[in-house]
């Protein structure tokens, strides 16, 4: 952490004030350096009172998206421990891609405040206006093995899911198998790419795209997507749900890697696919079903039409059936 990084830190964690003095020496630099980064902060949007013989008082955090904002409010061990921020890329996912050939640690966040060639599942685009959503990417490296790594994704939507609900308290739930929607309209999509030879996976990239502030969405587009803004009828604050999330995918990561059988429990419940009929696409011919549980493997199993139990792949093919329905 940077000297600026760790000032804001500090001020996060008092409650009061914080003497100049004080921060000086556990920095071990001058008072005249505190100050300059003090002034700093103030800059970037930081309200911070100052009063003589008495120091600095945190009054007030910009949402704003920065390495030092990040790592100020961050309770993770290696999660975006190491941010990299864009005012626009191509893709979080590109970027994560790139820097990972060049050897950046494990658990580094890559974050845009716009994306131009934003990618979605199945080849669509995801629409990633600037400075309205949350689109990032973090790389994974992993010891699991190519087919471990498919619930990765499921698991990564659980955490998003747990921390939108905690964060916002809107009842969102997962759409199988890692879209999170409220109501019938979906917040929240992620793509996971991986880099793998047969049986070994070098890393992988789960990159999420959460609309947050988006005011509105084009009419062809109204009955399919929503943003947390709409759904809360105010803007919503982005960096505490940024870090909600991360620590909630810490902890999932964490418990898959650790036990990579155990299938949790929790995704069931919060899977709005389950117990509906669905629609999905094998071989260029439509099938209809209803999806009767998830396996330990995070395969969707659907009960056919003739009886039979068919479990599809995520990747595989595209489900539809909640955007039709009414509930
Ligand atoms: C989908 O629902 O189709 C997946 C959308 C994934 C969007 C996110 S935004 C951050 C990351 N970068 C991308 O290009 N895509 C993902």
């Amino acid at each position: 952490m940077t000297a600026k990084q760790t000032i804001l830190q500090l001020l996060q964690q008092t409650d009061g004030y914080i003497s100049g003095q004080e921060l000086s020496s556990q920095l071990n630099i001058t008072r005249a350096a505190v100050w300059k980064h003090i002034r700093s902060l103030r800059a970037e949007g930081y309200t911070i009172d100052s009063v003589t013989n008495r120091g600095y008082r945190l009054l007030h955090s910009p949402d704003l998206l920065s390495p030092e904002s990040i790592l100020a409010g961050l309770k993770t061990h290696t999660l975006g421990k190491r941010v990299f921020c864009f005012a626009s890329t191509d893709s979080t996912n590109e970027e994560a891609k790139r820097h990972a050939l060049q050897g950046v640690p494990d658990g580094s966040l890559f974050l845009a405040e716009e994306q131009t060639q934003g990618k979605g599942r199945l080849g669509r685009v995801w629409t990633s206006p600037p400075g309205s959503g949350l689109w990032f990417s973090v790389l994974k490296r992993t010891c699991l093995s190519p087919l471990q790594v498919s619930n990765m994704t499921l698991i990564t939507g659980l955490a998003v899911c747990r921390a939108i609900r905690a964060q916002t308290g809107c009842p969102a739930l997962i759409k199988w198998p890692n879209d999170i929607v409220i109501g019938s309209r979906k917040v929240c999509g992620i793509l996971t790419e991986m880099a793998a030879e047969v049986d070994k996976v070098e890393y992988v990239i789960p990159g999420i795209g959460i609309n947050v502030n988006i005011p509105s969405f084009p009419p062809e587009l109204k009955k399919k997507a929503t943003s947390l803004q709409i759904e809360m009828g105010k803007p919503v604050p982005r960096l505490p749900l940024l870090l909600a999330v991360l620590e909630e995918l810490e902890k999932a990561l964490d418990a898959f890697e650790e036990n990579p059988l155990a299938f949790p429990e929790e995704y069931r419940q919060l899977c709005v696919s389950l117990n509906r009929t669905v629609k999905f696409f094998r071989n260029g011919r439509e099938h209809h079903g209803r999806a009767v549980d998830i396996s330990s493997e995070g395969e969707l199993l659907v009960q056919e039409e003739d009886g039979s139990l068919t479990p599809i792949y995520s990747g595989e093919v595209s489900v539809q059936g909640i955007y039709e329905e009414s509930f």
